[in-house]
C-alpha cells in the first residue's frame, strides 16, 4: 500500500518510488494512477486504473493477484493510511484469512502538504475531519467538528465540498463560529504541491466565499493562529 503524497513525483518518499519501480502490478483510483503514469516506464509492468467507489473490489482484486504470487502496489494519494486504502486492504485480507506479507508505505498527507503551502498552521494540536458523509453519519461529523472547536484545535478539513455536497461547509462554518473568533485565519489550498496549486488566505467569517472543491484542503486556525506576511502560523508558544 503506497502513499503517493500530494501528486508530484518529487514529493514522494524514496521508498514509495522504489516500490513503484519494483512492483509487477500498480493499481489504484484512476486520478491517482494518472498522477504517476509518466514515471511508470517499465514495459512489463501492468497498470490497472479503476473508478471511484470501487474500493473493496479493488482490494479484493489486489488480494487475488498477490495470492497468485504477484507483487502488487496499491496506491493512495497522500498517506495510504489516512482516509486511504490501507485499512480497507487489511480488512479484506483478514476477512479472506490471507497472510501475504504487506507493507504500508507512508506518504505526505494533504494536511501536511497544504500546511507547507500556507506556512506553519499545524504547529500545535490539530485534528483532521473529513466532511464526506458517504460512510460516516453527518450528525457524527458535526459533533466531531464541534468538539474540535470547543477544544481549540486547529482543524484540517478534508473532502470539504463536492458537486452534490455544497452546504456542509457552511454548516461547519456556523458551528466553528460558535467557538472561534470570526477573524480566525483560514487557509484554503487546492492541488497542494502539484500542478494547478492555488493557495488562499481568508477568515472564518468569509472563507466559504472562496472556491472550494474536492481537490481542496481547508485549514482553520486555533485562537492563537495569525497571519505573518503572507503565511499562516500557529505559534507553539516560544518567547521571541
Ligand atoms: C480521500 S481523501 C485522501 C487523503 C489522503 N490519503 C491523504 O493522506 O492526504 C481526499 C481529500 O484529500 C484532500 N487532498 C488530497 N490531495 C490534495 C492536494 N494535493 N491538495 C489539497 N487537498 C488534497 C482533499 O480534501 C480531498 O478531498
Amino acid at each position: 500500500m503506497v502513499g503517493l503524497g500530494p501528486g508530484n513525483w518529487e514529493q514522494m518518499t524514496l521508498r514509495a518510488q522504489q516500490v513503484l519501480a519494483e512492483a509487477e502490478v500498480v493499481t489504484g483510483y484512476k486520478t491517482y494512477i494518472e498522477l504517476i503514469r509518466a514515471n511508470l516506464t517499465r514495459p512489463d509492468q501492468k497498470i490497472i486504473a479503476s473508478g471511484m467507489t470501487q474500493e473493496v473490489d479493488r482490494c479484493r482484486e489486489v488480494a487475488h493477484m498477490a495470492q497468485l504470487g504477484q507483487s502488487v502496489a496499491l496506491v493512495s494519494s497522500g498517506d495510504a493510511g489516512i482516509y486511504g486504502m490501507a485499512g480497507i486492504m487489511l480488512e479484506v485480507m483478514a476477512q479472506a484469512q490471507l497472510t501475504i506479507p504487506i507493507e504500508v508505505v507512508p506518504g505526505v498527507s494533504a494536511a501536511a502538504a497544504a500546511a507547507a503551502c500556507l506556512g506553519a498552521p499545524l504547529m500545535h494540536d490539530f485534528v483532521t475531519v473529513s466532511l464526506s458523509d458517504l460512510l460516516t453519519p453527518w450528525e457524527l461529523i458535526k459533533k466531531r467538528v464541534q468538539l474540535a472547536a470547543e477544544g481549540d484545535f486547529v482543524l484540517a478539513i478534508y473532502n470539504p465540498k463536492s458537486k452534490q455536497r455544497v452546504n456542509q461547509i457552511r454548516e461547519v462554518q456556523q458551528i466553528l463560529l460558535q467557538y472561534k473568533s470570526a477573524h480566525t485565519p483560514v487557509g484554503i489550498v487546492r492541488n497542494a504541491l502539484r500542478e494547478g496549486q492555488e493557495v488562499r488566505l481568508s477568515s472564518l467569517a468569509a472563507f466559504t466565499e472562496e472556491p472550494i472543491d474536492m481537490l481542496t484542503t481547508v485549514i482553520v486556525g486555533n485562537s492563537q493562529t495569525k497571519v505573518v506576511g503572507d503565511c499562516m502560523v500557529t505559534p507553539r508558544g516560544y518567547k521571541l
